[in-house]
């Protein structure tokens, strides 16, 4: 796990010098495909981020819900990643943090 941080800042420290955590998280949604399906403005297979973020606004519950809906493949394709990326990827997606 923490190799796994040290390497994310490393990634990040290549795309910019400074705190880069949004940047991280952009590459990995990247890496794990996410952006084949998803784009912050536009609709593409999947609703965009800011549709996303709009709808679940009030919704406490929407991150919880949709890390488990990306982990066991329900109602989304099914994700492989360890739960802090999912986490990560997901308060992203929705505009929660
Ligand atoms: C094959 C296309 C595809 C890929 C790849 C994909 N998504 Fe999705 N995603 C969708 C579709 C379609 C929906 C809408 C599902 C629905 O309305 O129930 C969705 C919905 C979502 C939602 C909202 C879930 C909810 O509770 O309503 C989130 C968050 C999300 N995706 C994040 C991601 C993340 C993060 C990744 C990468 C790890 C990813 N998606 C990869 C197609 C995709």
């Amino acid at each position: 796990m923490k190799l796994k941080v040290m390497m994310l800042v490393a990634a990040g420290a290549l795309l910019s010098v400074g705190a880069a955590s949004a940047q991280d998280v952009e590459a990995l949604k990247k890496s794990k495909g996410c952006t084949n399906c998803h784009d912050v403005e536009a609709k593409k297979m999947g609703p965009s981020y800011k549709e996303l973020s709009a709808k679940y606004a009030n919704d406490k519950d929407a991150v919880p819900n949709a890390i488990k809906k990306l982990k066991d493949g329900q109602g989304h394709m099914k994700v492989a990643a360890t739960d802090d990326e999912l986490k990560a990827m997901v308060e992203s997606s929705l505009n929660k943090k």
